[in-house]
């Protein structure tokens, strides 16, 4: 039976970030090479995205390519760059067709002209569409962004349009390349590692985090119900005591 009827739908995460971990290690166990891990990521990318545009959460934010990704053997980033291409290809007509905007976080100017050119496109066919926004983190790195963000602070000190005293949260936030979205209530993590690997550093402040021991291409939507499940049975406190939560 499905668990998605014991989800409260009144307290759904707006925001979930997931770290799509294990490609490798499920190709591997099938005797493959790593691409075909990755291959079969997509359909768990779908599933997922899927659930979330039905269930109501408003931003999915996933982990596709980080910065440090780039260090990989040269034949596996390019057989990754070119599945990008297909599948924003082969899926912009879904996003169009389920109201799903596609947006994307990262270094774009890193990526393959043909990868970017993609990706341009299907941000540009989709922007209208309010039901969920899709966030790819594609060539993405917490640090890269915090350090971005830092430069064009400073930047703006030296010209004199902001005074060093008055850099608070508030400004950080919003020279984030994430700052249009809310921050994610809850991120999860596949493949039984645990740990956070550079994404959304500053953004998970406060989310509830969810390792769940499945590799990524076998992550369903009933392991998506599961975590949401879970979630919701957590009490977030935000530093504050449980009493003090409870009036
Ligand atoms: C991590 O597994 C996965 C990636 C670095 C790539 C994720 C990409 C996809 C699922 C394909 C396309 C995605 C979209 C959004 C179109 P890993 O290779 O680190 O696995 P391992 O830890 O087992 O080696």
């Amino acid at each position: 039976m499905s668990q998605k009827q014991n989800i409260l739908l009144d307290k759904l995460p707006k925001h979930i970030a997931i770290i799509m971990d294990g490609n490798g290690r499920w190709a591997k166990g099938k005797g493959k090479f790593r691409i075909f891990g990755h291959q079969n990521g997509v359909k768990a990318v779908r599933e997922t995205a899927e659930a979330c545009a039905e269930l109501g959460v408003q931003y999915l934010t996933l982990y596709a390519f980080s910065t440090e990704n780039w260090s990989r053997p040269k034949e596996e980033i390019n057989a990754l760059m070119e599945l990008l291409v297909s599948t924003i290809r082969k899926e912009t007509p879904t996003l169009m067709k389920n109201g799903i905007r596609l947006q994307s976080i990262g270094n774009r100017e890193d990526l393959p002209v043909k990868c970017r050119a993609e990706l341009e496109e299907s941000i540009r066919e989709t922007e209208k569409n309010t039901r969920m926004t899709l966030v790819l983190a594609l060539s993405y790195s917490a640090k890269w962004d915090i350090v971005n963000s830092v430069k064009e602070i400073a930047k703006q000190v030296n010209e004199g349009l902001i005074k060093p005293e008055a850099i608070d949260e508030n400004i950080i936030n919003t020279h984030l390349s994430t700052s249009a979205y809310p921050h994610p209530e809850l991120m999860i993590r596949t493949s039984g590692e645990q740990r956070i690997s550079n994404f959304l550093l500053w953004e998970i402040a406060y989310s509830e985090l969810y390792f769940s021991p499945k590799l990524w291409p076998d992550f369903t939507k009933e392991d998506l119900f599961e975590a949401i499940i879970n979630y919701q049975n957590r009490e977030r406190r935000f530093g504050k005591t449980s009493e003090q939560m409870a009036q």
